[in-house]
């Protein structure tokens, strides 16, 4: 990856579709003097998305896209990226699939972060499913995102104890809070 934002900041832009609190938390991570990161937008794919009002608060603009099948509005969004030499994507509780030719464009650029110890439930309702399987350990993953669905390379993941008494709304209050640990630190080990 190369440098393009100023003396050393990677123009990044971070997708997300609801609540942002990874966003939120990326936002505070760029805004320090030593992070490698600059971001330049937030997409999204929902125009009604919370975490939009944290972009606007720190005057990151937005672009609102479908994403919707056939992909034919994804040329706008690949032009709109590389106007701002986007050279890393973060996708932050993005809840489209990207296409192969859009992958295929950023390959090896775009991060994800899951909430689940990969390859350990792909896809969604992962809290839940942990805890039906009895396991004493969820936790989540920063990966690379490739053309298969939460397959791409691990970067980093982080452990998560599971209790007896755990709902899925507690496991996953305990699993945000490291999700907001490992992101940056995924980030920050990414060879530029
Ligand atoms: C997180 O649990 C993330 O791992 C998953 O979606 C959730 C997004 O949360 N991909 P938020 O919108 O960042 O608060």
């Amino acid at each position: 990856m190369k440098k393009l934002a100023g003396p050393s900041k990677i123009n990044t832009s971070v997708f997300i579709s609801g609540t942002g609190s990874n966003l939120k938390n990326l936002i505070k991570f760029s805004l320090k003097k030593k992070s490698p990161i600059l971001i330049r937008s937030v997409i999204s794919n929902n125009n009604k998305a919370k975490g939009l009002t944290f972009a606007k608060k720190n005057k990151i603009k937005t672009k609102i896209y479908k994403f919707k099948n056939g992909y034919n509005n994804e040329n706008d969004i690949i032009k709109y990226l590389k106007k701002d030499d986007i050279n890393l994507i973060c996708l932050a509780g993005f809840m489209k699939i990207l296409s192969k030719n859009f992958i295929k464009k950023f390959r090896g650029k775009i991060l994800n972060i899951h909430p689940s110890l990969l390859p350990k439930y792909k896809g969604l309702n992962t809290h839940q499913r942990a805890l039906e399987n009895k396991d004493n350990f969820s936790g989540c993953t920063v990966h690379f995102v490739n053309s298969r669905l939460d397959s791409g390379k691990i970067i980093l993941q982080k452990k998560v104890k599971i209790y007896k008494n755990d709902t899925p709304a507690k496991l996953r209050k305990r699993i945000l809070k490291q999700e907001h640990i490992i992101y940056p630190k995924a980030i920050k080990m990414l060879q530029f």
